[in-house]
């Protein structure tokens, strides 16, 4: 399962990315607007600099929702990097932009998915990656991990070739979970990716080793 790193903040995407084990970033305007990233050049900009310090795939959202629109808007974002991703929406333009991306080269990651009808959609338009919103399926009171399965059966038994990003990742043991069943990705606040790396024994058992490795120092 790959990593991707859920924010547009610079020093969390390096702090995650020097740990060596993160494989792409996610961003959306909610997560541009919380850093203050304001007006299109700065945005651009952005992006830029955050596929200058990661080497793997960045998304990066259109905010148009009519098909010429957010054609116009992908080709600009997929023209500042090789590694961008155009973050479509998962509406009927999006999935039409998709299929038009696809057949045109340029990879794509259809977002707000909350059903298993959207993700045969987005499969079937060709979208490179496709984002089940986990975290906030489970705040309405679903089971975002059910749906992963459910997508992960029948993308297997299907044989479509979109990746599951699962998204929306609240805590570690959403990335567990996500790891068993079968998501191909998985984009995490950096929280929640420095959360597996605790467990109590762990520190109890590094505080022993330390204070025996006095004896003989
Ligand atoms: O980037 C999309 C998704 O990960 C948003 O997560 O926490 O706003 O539900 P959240």
């Amino acid at each position: 399962m790959k990593f991707f790193i859920d924010t547009a903040n610079l020093a969390q995407i390096k702090e995650a990315n020097d740990l060596g084990i993160l494989d792409g970033v996610t961003t959306n305007p909610s997560l541009m607007a919380k850093e203050g990233v304001k007006g299109n050049d700065a945005v651009m900009q952005h992006y830029k600099t955050i596929c200058e310090m990661v080497d793997g795939d960045i998304s990066a959202e259109v905010i148009s929702t009519d098909f010429e629109n957010i054609i116009a808007e992908g080709k600009k974002l997929a023209a500042i990097h090789k590694n961008i991703v155009v973050k479509v929406p998962m509406i009927k333009d999006g999935i039409k932009a998709i299929k038009w991306f696809s057949d045109n080269g340029i990879r794509t990651n259809c977002t707000l998915v909350f059903s298993a009808g959207q993700a045969i959609l987005a499969a079937k338009a060709g979208a490179t990656y496709m984002s089940p919103f986990i975290g906030r399926i489970d705040d309405s009171g679903w089971d975002g991990m059910e749906l992963i399965h459910q997508i992960r059966q029948i993308y297997s038994i299907q044989g479509f070739k979109t990746e599951i990003l699962a998204a929306s990742i609240r805590n570690p043991n959403h990335i567990i979970k996500c790891a068993e069943a079968g998501a191909d990705v998985c984009t995490c606040p950096l929280d929640s990716i420095l959360g597996l790396l605790k467990h109590p024994l762990t520190d109890i058992g590094l505080a022993k080793f330390l204070e025996d490795a006095q004896k003989f120092a």
